[in-house]
């Protein structure tokens, strides 16, 4: 299977629309910040690596244009560029992190041109997305340990090949695993509004071969009386200082199902997704987004009487003490996480 969620070419962000998997393997050729930030806004292009690496790209975008060599206004333009990109969607902490990477190249090369630092910008992204990759199958190697033969593994949203710049985290767990030569079978909870995992994991799971099921939301806790789950493992879009992880909405409930029949509850989540500022999962802000997306299938069909209210937030917190470890690209960091992960990451 060979497809690349995001790509830089001809001076655009070449990205697959993800909205529209899995019907049409369709791609946007991206060459404006404008139109970048519209792509992240309506999932276009989505998850907490993918996002980082796209704003990187955005943010060269935004500066390549830049004319003269006066570094004061070249900053403040980079600042502008940066500030737009960063307001699209405000929980993945990688869209920040990035941002800040590529923006400190400008901060710390004060004496070169303009036209240097731009090339440098341009350069540092495309190391990130390298860097990413790389990453992934960090997580991919140390997670794979984990994984039995037979055991059955639960997982919520896309957390795979399309979430970030290749192989995946929580995905990347399993074509590891798989390469390996283990069999072991994936329950996909569907993850309602926008269905990531029915669509998007379901998608590159069914590609890679792995035996995989499409289970609705409300069907894990059945799963797992009936012993049919060994382990959940699910991605991050921040974690905190404390180990507490902000991850797509449903990920603490499947938490809780997990402390309450005993599972071992994952989450894999590269260093980049990791808020060392944050001392808990308190200060994480979870994006709230619109109300069409639940009260309708899709954008196609309503479901619901016109005029109803609707909550609709895109991520919950999943409290350190229902983890019972991170598999990052740096190891696997194990409870208590708010002790180790300063061992390990800080
Ligand atoms: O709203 P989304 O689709 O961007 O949410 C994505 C997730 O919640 C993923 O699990 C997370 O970003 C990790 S991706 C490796």
């Amino acid at each position: 299977m060979s497809f690349k969620t995001i790509e830089y070419k001809y001076g655009k962000i070449k990205i697959i629309d993800q909205s529209k998997l899995p019907d049409k393997l369709e791609y946007l050729y991206i060459s404006n910040i404008k139109d970048l930030r519209q792509a992240i806004r309506r999932l276009s292009v989505r998850g907490a690596p993918a996002l980082g690496a796209c704003a990187e790209l955005g943010v060269y975008l935004g500066i390549r244009d830049f004319k003269g060599n006066d570094y004061g206004s070249f900053i403040r333009k980079l600042k502008k560029v940066s500030g737009y990109l960063a307001s699209s969607r405000p929980t993945a902490r990688n869209l920040f992190w990035g941002i800040e990477r590529v923006s400190n190249i400008a901060f710390k090369n004060k004496g070169l041109s303009v036209g240097t630092i731009k090339a440098l910008i341009l350069e540092e992204a495309l190391n990130i997305i390298n860097e990413d990759k790389e990453s992934c199958r960090n997580i991919g190697r140390y997670g794979a340990s984990l994984i039995k033969n037979n055991d059955g593994i639960l997982t919520i949203c896309n957390a795979g090949i399309l979430a970030t710049c290749g192989y995946g985290t929580v995905l990347g767990v399993l074509y590891r695993a798989k390469e390996k030569g283990k069999i072991f079978k994936v329950y996909i909870s569907e993850t309602r509004p926008l269905l990531q995992g029915a669509r998007l994991s379901a998608w590159e799971l069914k590609k890679k071969g792995i035996d995989a099921l499409v289970i609705c939301d409300n069907t894990a806790a059945a799963l797992m009386q009936q012993g049919k789950v060994s382990l959940v493992i699910a991605g991050a879009d921040r974690v905190a200082l404390n180990g507490d992880t902000a991850n797509k909405i449903g990920t603490y409930n499947l938490a809780i199902l997990c402390k309450y029949h005993n599972i071992p509850f994952y989450i894999a989540a590269p260093a980049s997704t990791f808020d060392l500022s944050l001392r808990s999962g308190k200060d994480i802000i979870v994006e709230e987004r619109e109300p069409k997306e639940v009260s309708t299938l899709l954008f196609k069909r309503e479901i619901s009487p016109k005029g109803i209210k609707v909550m609709n937030p895109a991520f919950d917190v999943t409290g350190h003490r229902l983890i019972t470890a991170i598999i990052t690209d740096y190891g696997i960091i194990r409870s208590p996480l708010d002790k180790n992960i300063r061992k390990i990451l800080c």
